[in-house]
């Protein structure tokens, strides 16, 4: 008989996919390019083998399926998935639907939904996160494309996906790239969160001269907490770990440069271009970039000698405080990112549903989010941060953040994300900023004119021209 979903391309993460959806009780055609790998996914697949088929090419891929078809790619993201379609199409029937479950860029979603639609083929692009484990055992899923496609397939994604008290995390964010696009503020959220525990880290290992178990029994501590998170979880077992072949810690082996696929990259990127303010993620990315450049990093030292060593690191509530305003202030700007976004592409994102799909399964899965998917219903279309709920968090958090922020300054030690989170919140309380200047600037040397407080009126000038 045949199989009711077929999916391409076997590495880590379409081979955790595949067993997920077989365990889930569907039937399932698989395909990799080098068919070696194929045939041991499934000689290796044990109890679940008999749910899968082994394909050797496209066509066999193809001809496995029930119609109307429908196919995952699960291949490298870029020219690799347009290939793939290209080849597929060819052999598809109009009706059978194609599903790009890679971390694609949204823009290359966009048109990709186009050209399906153009020549009326279902498209979908849907963002998975939560590596390799969330995969296997229940991921969290953002969708995008036809919503009718969508309807198609959810109830095998809603069935693999990750469970939040019995909710799944799998949902239509909208058509086109907003799946993927959710994905990549997923992402850039991400990059930050990593980014601010790292800065943490540091202030305890070099500023506190605390060894790599006190900082593991710290973390695992603030995972009891208001922080409890998958991140934090695992940030304590990280720091726990020892190197097998040197008996160290395991981080104290490590290089300090820091990969980056570029997900979170191409958030600060839209965020530039949309407009939409993200300073702390957009640190958190300039941070990875800073810390590959580590020859540069090297030479500054030499020049100019390190910063602090020991100094004065505020105590274990303070650093919690820190990290929780700095948290909200990440997410307020991620999901403001997303409000203006839905607006621009005209996606009318659900913010509170992406809140909620967050919850479970994915990356950024911490016990934080059920309260902003409620502060997000409550108050739709107020900033996280003035919610209710969290503008008392962010009143009782902030003044950690800035003692923290403020120490670590004065001593020298970097903290470029937390540093951008207090400053976020002081601008964004400050009613009357500074850009009078930018704009009496850019009138003196441009004449572009500018908006008077006393006149609603645009186009006034300053009396620069004799
Ligand atoms: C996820 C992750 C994942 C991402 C890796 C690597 O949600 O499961 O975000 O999709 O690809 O974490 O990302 P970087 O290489 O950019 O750090």
């Amino acid at each position: 008989s045949k199989s009711e979903i077929g999916l391409v391309g076997l590495g880590t993460m379409g081979a955790a996919l595949a067993l997920n959806i077989a365990e889930n009780g569907f039937d399932i055609a698989v395909m990799n390019r080098t068919n070696s790998v194929t045939r041991d996914f499934v000689a290796n697949a044990g109890d679940l083998a008999p749910r899968l088929t082994a394909t050797e090419d496209l066509q066999g891929l193809v001809d496995a399926l029930a119609t109307p078809r429908a196919v995952i790619l699960m291949v490298p993201a870029g020219d690799v998935v347009d290939d793939h379609i290209e080849r597929l199409r060819a052999i598809m029937d109009p009706d059978d639907l194609i599903i790009d479950a890679g971390n694609a860029n949204f823009r290359d979603t966009i048109r990709r939904a186009e050209a399906a639609r153009d020549s009326g083929n279902p498209y979908l692009g849907i963002g998975v996160s939560g590596g390799e484990d969330g995969a296997r055992h229940g991921p969290s899923i953002m969708g995008g494309g036809d919503r009718a496609a969508w309807d198609r397939v959810s109830h095998i994604l809603t069935a693999i996906a990750a469970r939040h008290e019995g909710t799944p995390c799998a949902t239509y964010m909208g058509p086109g790239g907003a799946g993927h696009f959710v994905k990549a503020v997923h992402n850039g959220i991400e990059y930050a969160d990593m980014q601010m525990i790292a800065e943490i880290y540091g202030l305890l290992r070099d500023g506190r001269g605390a060894d790599y178990g006190e900082i593991a029994t710290l973390f695992e501590r603030w995972n009891d907490g208001p922080l409890q998170s998958y991140l934090v979880e695992i940030t304590a077992k990280v720091a726990a770990a020892e190197d097998p072949k040197t008996g160290k810690p395991l981080l104290s082996v490590i290089e300090d440069t820091a990969g980056q696929k570029g997900t979170g990259r191409w958030t600060a990127i839209e965020a530039l271009h949309l407009a939409a303010p993200v300073p702390v993620i957009e640190a958190a990315v300039a941070a990875r970039n800073m810390s590959a450049v580590k020859d540069a990093r090297k030479a500054g030292e030499d020049r100019f000698g390190a910063g602090a060593g020991r100094f004065d690191v505020p105590g274990d509530e303070t650093l919690e405080r820190a990290m929780i305003a700095g948290k909200i202030a990440c997410y307020t700007q991620g999901f403001d990112m997303l409000a203006k976004a839905s607006e621009a592409f005209d996606w009318s994102l659900p913010l509170p549903e992406i809140a909620k799909v967050w919850r479970a399964g994915c990356i950024i899965r911490s016990a934080m989010l059920d309260d902003m998917a409620a502060a997000l219903a409550d108050a739709p279309g107020t900033s996280l941060m003035l919610s209710d709920s969290f503008a008392k968090r962010v009143e009782d958090s902030t003044p950690g953040l800035r003692d923290t922020v403020s120490k670590a300054i004065a001593a020298g030690h970097p903290v470029p994300a937390l540093a951008a989170a207090v400053t976020y919140f002081d601008t964004m309380r400050s009613h009357r900023g500074t850009a009078d200047m930018i704009q009496g600037q850019r009138d003196y040397f441009g004449w572009h004119g500018f908006a008077r407080l006393d006149d609603d009126g645009r186009d006034h000038h300053g009396p620069w021209v004799e």
